[in-house]
């Protein structure tokens, strides 16, 4: 009998009610509980004590069973209550045989019930929970070491791990194909280590803390630790690192990233109980073998026809980790984990750092004598020299350092070891499996820009390994590979983007002279589509790479690549700081010079240092889809915007004093996108002064003071607009509004005075406007104006009822107060349907304000207004604001105009925000904390609630969901008054596989367990 047959026993419940009566005297109720070979039930008493009680297969030999139940026993003792303990029976035995009328036996054990949440039910897994599991493991290694037996041995096991290559090779038949090339991968793996961890020597192990057999509950902290280990039913005789590593490959799965993951685990076992060299080294095949191991029992008992979801339970979730693992060469995981352990990732690293260290080699490059002429080119992701979109344009790039190394009097140019580069956030540099976070952003090697045809010497005698032309586009091209001895054994010298000419009679094999000529820089597209440089690296383990090796890493795995790639320049021995060093201290010092009451988000800031479209970059290059930066409105660093910027700052920047065309020119677009009469432009700076500007246009225009604003609303960080924002006023560190201000009820009819299901709910709002002036007026101050945002933000992403705003601006005319439409946010067809928010709603307001995304970035703002009222205001009293709509201002709003018009943004705000909104819609039907989704086009909202009957708000959810959204990529930001309503505003470049990703990652965070109000037990002792 295998176990891939074995199916758990059936005794019958009533059956199990009568025997634990009889040979235990305990009663209760019975719960069915998993079980992959045993039939198992939580038994709780009318006390409310529980245990629980396992019927063991009929097929499970008697010795096991015994043998299992005394180890239980003794170790129970020894683990601070990790094992739970076994209840003896009336009769004083451990293990009762109770025969059915059917004459079979059946063997019942009660063991002591840990209460916890199995570790499978755990979302997400904390690096500090996966840390605690590795030094349970090592504590229960420790002790199941100490114990003085083995067991009996079992026959046709297959869940033992060391049976995994077996299985895996059963399972081959039966796998599709994608699979099975996975299976035989890893088998290989298994097969070509096998000696080595067998001949490691073996203990008792536990032989299954698999997800579901490992317990978690809170500490006295209020902390998620590891409070039980269940279910030593398979325990056996192996090496005690197959224990890790069985916990690993479980305790991995559905993980943001498994192989850090199985370093936090790592990091934890090392802590408590250090491992050898050699068990980390056999570490992630024996992972990986697990993970094989159990897809391919799964495919087995799937082609036996077994559909029991138990069995089949961790299927999907080890594929995914399988191949996860399988793309990341094994030298760079193993390292990952050593360097978890505190050990050097490649360990011939240190001996060969010192020895290179200690030579001295011939130059690669011939060096300028000048010592000035030689020197860094900054291609960080910050380097104000690149675009970001530089691979783009060869000939561009190529030129852009050229002019570069000229200006700067350089004739070779050096391109740093351990860089972030600002090129390689480009696709073709993507990271892990389905991962968008990271791109293989940071450098390996060191570049030296040359012109092409420059020669390249050997730095040091050696033997061609390989010549090869890597033809894709941004890759090596021509690149030679060198081999060299050293004490601490072979090592290589790799040179990349040569002139394929030149190693035309170079061929493996060849032995090379220190400083003899070897190859050539090569010009592009034959060198990789680059701009003329040679790239060196050092490499000490090729990891199975021929002819090519990764010259770039990930941010996350750099410790881990540089090991295995020591610092070029102890070969090149340039006479400059050749390792880019990442800025840091950037937090005190702005805490020093910054006002402590200008925030930074997230609970870590982030370093964002570029722009591109929808993405933003940190300084290691990590990129973050921008769903809430509304000001990047045609998107980050749009080349037309930038462009139009640096030309016209080099040509005249003055006030608007004199005729220039260009704010002519905006000022005449910009009214055609304005129904009559809206038809005079006014340039300033900002939102707040095109706000100011707009009140004192009002009450110039009325000869009244009295101002009527929206609950919620925000107007700008003046005084003067302090005094007209609830939002400020009301908010912390607010006072008391000036008596000319009153504030009206926000129109919001979800959680507002009028709701949905209020069919007058428009007209009633708008009353509220009229109200506020008639007060105003009682009260001696006339009114001015009625302020409000078409579709209000910081209020909570609202949008009005529709004949709100007629009605309101009805109630404003009639008081004498004319309409100001606050349209910073929402203007410049960011809603989709319409270019303005006051159209939604089919009003003309009197004075129209702008801002954030018409410099896209650049600060310009704007009042636009009707000629009568400009008239008006003319009034001897000049307007003059000294930057506002100045020639630089000016181009790069008309940059903005032309590309909203070019790339079609408003439809695509229409098309992309209505698929956004139907994913958020489908969300909100399966989360229950999400209480409305709201707004048009890319201006939308998503209210959490505690609970949809009661309405009451969940900021700690909100803000939960903002944080771990970040986590993932995702930048978002939430407002409101009950500070429960995430902000969605992206860029409107905003794509529709965005809004995907968007919609899936939130999907994701929302399912953790503290959203769901999933909170672990604390356990009593
Ligand atoms: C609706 C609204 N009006 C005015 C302003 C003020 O604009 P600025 O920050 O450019 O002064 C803001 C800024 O957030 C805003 O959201």
């Amino acid at each position: 009998m295998t176990y891939l047959l074995q199916k758990p026993p059936k005794l019958s419940e009533s059956e199990v009610t009568n025997s634990v009566q009889e040979y235990y005297g305990l009663e209760g109720t019975l719960h069915a509980l998993p079980g992959d070979r045993d039939q198992n039930f939580l038994l709780e008493s009318p006390g409310g004590q529980k245990h629980v009680v396992k019927v063991s297969s009929l097929d499970e030999a008697h010795e096991i069973l015994e043998f299992e139940t005394e180890m239980i026993t003794r170790l129970s003792n020894n683990t601070n209550g990790l094992i739970p303990s076994v209840i003896p029976a009336i009769s004083g035995t451990r293990l009762v045989t109770h025969e059915n009328q059917q004459g079979h036996h059946y063997r019942l054990r009660i063991l002591e019930f840990l209460p916890g949440t199995l570790l499978a039910e755990i979302n997400p897994r904390s690096d500090a929970l996966l840390m605690n599991l590795g030094e349970r493991m090592a504590e229960l290694g420790s002790v199941l070491g100490a114990y003085p037996d083995h067991p009996p041995p079992r026959i046709n096991f297959e869940w033992a791990l060391g049976q995994a290559g077996n299985i895996m090779e059963k399972s081959l038949s039966v796998l599709g194909s994608p699979q099975r090339a996975l299976i035989e991968l890893t088998l290989k793996d298994f097969l070509d280590n096998e000696r080595d961890f067998l001949g490691l020597g073996s203990q008792i192990i536990h032989g299954d803390v698999n997800d579901h057999n490992v317990l978690v509950s809170l500490d006295k902290e209020g902390q998620p630790r590891i409070s039980g280990i269940i279910d030593l039913g398979d325990a056996h005789s192996a090496p005690r690192v197959f224990d890790l590593a069985i916990a690993i490959a479980y305790g991995i799965i559905g993980t943001a990233d498994p192989l850090l993951a199985a370093s936090e685990i790592t990091r934890g076992y090392y802590a408590v109980q250090p491992l050898l060299d050699i068990e980390i080294d056999v570490l992630m095949t024996l992972v990986c073998a697990r993970l094989g191991q159990s897809v391919c029992i799964a495919s087995l008992r799937r082609n036996h026809g077994d559909t029991d979801p138990y069995h089949l339970i961790s299927e999907a979730g080890a594929w995914k980790t399988l191949l996860l693992l399988a793309e990341i060469p094994r030298q760079v995981s193993t390292g990952t984990l050593r360097q978890a352990c505190g050990l050097e990732a490649c360990s011939k690293s240190v001996q060969l750092r010192k020895w290179l260290d200690s030579q001295s080699f011939e130059d690669v490059l011939t060096l300028p004598e000048d010592p000035n002429a030689l020197g860094i080119l900054d291609l960080s992701i910050s380097s104000p020299d690149l675009t970001g979109r530089d691979s783009d344009d060869t000939e561009d790039f190529t030129n852009r350092v050229s002019q570069k190394m000229r200006s700067n009097g350089l004739t070779l140019g050096i391109g740093r070891f351990m860089e972030p580069r600002g090129f390689y956030i480009a696709d073709a540099f993507e990271g892990r499996l389905g991962d968008p976070r990271e791109r293989r952003t940071i450098h390996l090697g060191i570049d030296l820009f040359q012109e092409p045809g420059t020669a390249i010497h050997a730095p040091l005698a050696g033997r061609v390994h390989t010549v090869r032309e890597n033809q894709n586009r941004l890759d090596y091209g021509p690149t030679v590979i060198l081999e060299h001895s050293a004490p601490s054994g072979l090592f290589w010298t790799l040179y990349g983007h040569l002139e394929r000419a030149s190693v035309e009679n170079l061929k493996a094999g060849d032995s090379i002279d220190a400083g003899q000529l070897i190859a050539r820089i090569g010009t592009y597209p034959e060198n990789g589509d680059w701009p003329p440089h040679l790239h060196f690296q050092i490499i000490t383990d090729l990891m199975g790479f021929e002819g090519n090796f990764p010259g770039v890493a990930l941010p996350r795995d750099s410790n881990v690549w540089t090991s295995f790639c020591p610092d070029p320049n102890l070969i090149l021995n340039l006479p400059s700081e050749t390792t880019y060093m990442e800025p840091k201290g950037l937090f005190e010092r702005r805490r020093q010079v910054l006002s402590p009451n200008l925030s930074l988000s997230y609970e870590t800031p982030i370093h964002i240092v570029r722009g591109k479209g929808s993405y933003l970059f940190d300084v290691l290059g990590r990129s973050y889809l921008d769903c809430v930066n509304n000001v990047a409105h045609v998107g980050h660093e749009h080349p037309h915007v930038v462009g139009a910027g640096q030309k016209q700052m080099g040509v005249l920047n003055t006030n608007s004093r004199y005729l220039h065309s260009a704010i002519i020119e905006y000022a005449e677009r910009l009214s055609k996108l304005f129904p009559e009469p809206l038809s005079v432009c006014l340039f300033v700076n900002s939102g707040s002064e095109a706000n100011e500007l707009a009140l004192r246009i009002a009450r110039t225009y009325t000869s009244g003071t009295g101002i009527a604003v929206l609950e919620g609303g925000y107007h700008g960080n003046t005084p003067g607009l302090i005094d007209v924002s609830h939002y400020k006023f009301t908010g912390s560190g607010g006072h008391p509004p000036p008596p000319w201000t009153r504030t009206a009820l926000v129109p919001d009819e979800f959680r507002g005075r009028y709701r949905r299901d209020d069919p007058s709910r428009a007209t009633l709002y708008a009353a509220d406007v009229g109200e506020a002036f008639r007060q105003l007026d009682s009260e001696g101050h006339h009114p001015a104006a009625f302020l409000s945002e078409s579709l209000l933000s910081c209020a909570g992403q609202i949008e009005p009822p529709q004949g709100y705003l007629t009605a309101a601006y009805e109630h404003a005319r009639a008081a004498g107060a004319l309409c100001i439409a606050d349209e910073i946010q929402v203007g410049f067809g960011r809603l989709g349907s319409h270019m303005w928010g006051f159209e939604t709603q089919g009003v003309v307001p009197d004075i129209v304000t702008l801002g954030k995304p018409m410099g896209n970035g650049h600060p310009i703002g704007a009042v636009v207004t009707t000629p009568e009222i400009a008239e008006t205001f003319d009034n001897g009293m000049e307007f003059f604001s000294s930057f506002g709509g100045n020639p630089v201002s000016a181009v790069i709003a008309l940059a903005v105009l032309d590309i909203l018009e070019d790339e079609k943004l408003q439809a695509n705000a229409a098309t992309v925000g209505t698929a956004l909104k139907t994913g958020l819609n489908t969300l909100m039907r399966s989360h229950s904390c999400i209480g409305d989704v709201r707004g048009r086009g890319l201006f939308l909202g998503v209210e959490f609630v505690e609970s949809g009957a009661t309405l009451e708000p969940a900021p700690a959810i909100t803000q939960y969901v903002v944080e771990h959204l970040k986590k993932r990529g995702v930048l978002l930001s939430f407002d409101g008054p009950d500070h429960n309503v995430i902000k969605i505003k992206p860029p409107m470049s905003f794509s529709e596989s965005d809004a995907e990703r968007l919609i899936s990652e939130l999907d994701q965070v929302l399912a953790h367990d503290f959203v769901q109000g999933i909170s672990l037990i604390q356990p009593q002792d």
